[in-house]
């Protein structure tokens, strides 16, 4: 039976301890919609039915990590939990410098603050908009060279996080000494949480050679990239999640981490680095907005935790179920004609904003109007990841450029909904589907300087 073709296996865990959910009725969720002035950052959760508004510190704890917190050593300094999640760190990075922090924009702010000087360059496949805006605030310049099929939502190049090469080459050509480092993320997640391929990285690592820039791997979701890279990359079908991983990063010269996604960790994340030219200046600077280099603003039971955690998402048939479980939500939307980006992501489904609403314009914030409607409709909170996220003013006219897609994020916690709740999301974003031209746009009314998303403040636009 379980080898019945298109049979998915179930979770391959059981339920210990459960968490009790309610959808609010309508008039509540109309409320609750204007009281947070339609930005669904300011709803509180306890509002939302299912929450999907990101996979970022949102993971169920296995019963190993539970335990892991009793372990805890709250000692400030050598604390033993985080000599365990250094060597936890290095044998599956590879990297000998491990520096914790409580959450990947930490080791962002700390890496920017001390290797980049202003009018920096720093190239990627696409900069998440944290990274975007620690390097920009040190003065930097981000660039998103992703490969050109990333910007066609319908097309199923197997690989749309790569770094188009051809363009990096030509920005280390046209910037040299200007580019510190070269960033990667994996997946990209900014782009639809595509995957990179191992030949990718390969290529990338060779452009940043002949420059003698180092690679720096944003490895937020690395074990889902490596699960990609096993399904689709020639040569790599027979290979361990831990054996592509390890190859993965031998062509880096470090990474940054939040562990809130692929270290199945509520909190928590690192800087580990191949060589020491930095290493000093960074704990220092640690010292001063973290804490001492062997907690790195975390708990010591943080730190076991997120060790745990790292050695659990490299759990094959873990990958396999949390993989086929998003894409089961987006296949089940596409066949119902749903536009989505394809092929599907490894930690999310994204909506096409711009196909689902053609009927809205760009200056109308399509995603961040559809984005409302399914709390509205069916208490689900999702993310925009369109103009308002990524939405930049020229500076020469005072216009607002809006990005290339307008998305709207359907985030999947690991661990945490079943399928029955991901049928119930189906079924909600079909109904908006089928009555989509009563949607309106919105418009900003308030907003803030940078990371304007988080806090801006919106009305409806009347039909
Ligand atoms: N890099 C990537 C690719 C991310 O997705 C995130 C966070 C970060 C860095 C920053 O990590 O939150 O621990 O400081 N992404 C979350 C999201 C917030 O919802 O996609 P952090």
């Amino acid at each position: 039976m379980i080898d019945t073709p298109g049979y998915a296996r179930p979770e391959p865990w059981r339920v210990k301890v459960i968490e009790p959910i309610s959808l609010p009725d309508r008039r509540t969720r109309e409320t609750h919609l204007k009281r947070a002035a339609y930005n669904l950052f300011s709803l509180p959760s306890d509002a939302v039915y299912i929450d999907l508004l990101t996979d970022s510190g949102t993971s169920a704890m296995s019963d190993e990590q539970w335990a892991a917190m009793m372990r805890g050593d709250e000692s400030y300094a050598g604390s033993r939990n985080f000599y365990h999640f250094e060597q936890t760190v290095r044998e599956i990075f590879g990297f000998p410098h491990v520096i914790p922090t409580h959450q990947g924009r930490v080791a962002e702010n700390l890496l920017f603050s001390t290797v980049l000087k202003a009018g920096d360059v720093v190239p990627s496949n696409t900069h998440f908009d944290t990274t975007r805006a620690n390097v920009e605030a040190n003065g930097g310049v981000a660039l998103d060279l992703v490969t050109p099929e990333a910007r066609d939502p319908r097309s199923l190049y197997p690989f749309k996080g790569n770094m188009d090469v051809r363009r990096l080459a030509a920005a280390l050509d046209e910037h040299e000494g200007r580019v510190p480092l070269v960033m990667l993320t994996l997946t990209n997640n900014s782009g639809g949480g595509q995957p990179v391929s191992l030949e990718n990285v390969r290529a990338v690592k060779e452009a940043c050679e002949r420059y003698g820039v180092p690679l720096i791997i944003d490895a937020c979701r690395f074990a889902e990239n490596a699960y990609f890279i096993r399904e689709r990359e020639e040569g790599c079908r027979n290979w361990s999640i831990i054996a592509i991983v390890r190859e993965v990063f031998t062509f880096a010269d470090g990474c940054t981490m939040s562990a809130k996604k692929d270290g199945l960790s509520n909190i928590g994340g690192f800087l580990a680095l191949r060589h020491d030219d930095w290493v000093q200046n960074l704990k220092n600077k640690l010292i001063l907005i973290e804490g001492f280099p062997t907690y790195g603003g975390l708990a010591g039971r943080d730190l076991e935790v997120v060790a745990q955690g790292l050695k659990e998402v490299l759990d094959e048939r873990y990958l396999e179920f949390r993989i086929g479980q998003v894409r089961r939500l987006g296949e089940t939307l596409s066949a119902a004609g749903v536009p989505i980006v394809l092929p599907v992501g490894g930690h999310a489904v994204y909506l096409d904003a711009s196909a689902f609403l053609p009927h809205v314009p760009a200056c109308a914030y399509p995603a961040q109007a559809l984005a409302v409607a399914l709390y509205r409709e069916g208490g689900i909170r999702a993310v925009e990841i369109g103009g308002v996220m990524f939405g930049r003013v020229d500076p020469a006219t005072g216009a607002e450029i809006p990005p290339p897609l307008e998305l709207v994020r359907l985030t999947i916690p690991r661990r945490v909904y079943s399928n029955t709740h991901l049928d119930y999301v189906a079924h909600v974003v079909k109904q908006i589907y089928a009555r989509r031209e009563e949607i309106t746009g919105v418009k900003i009314v308030r907003q803030a300087p940078f990371l304007r998303h988080f806090t801006a403040e919106f009305e409806l636009l009347s039909a």
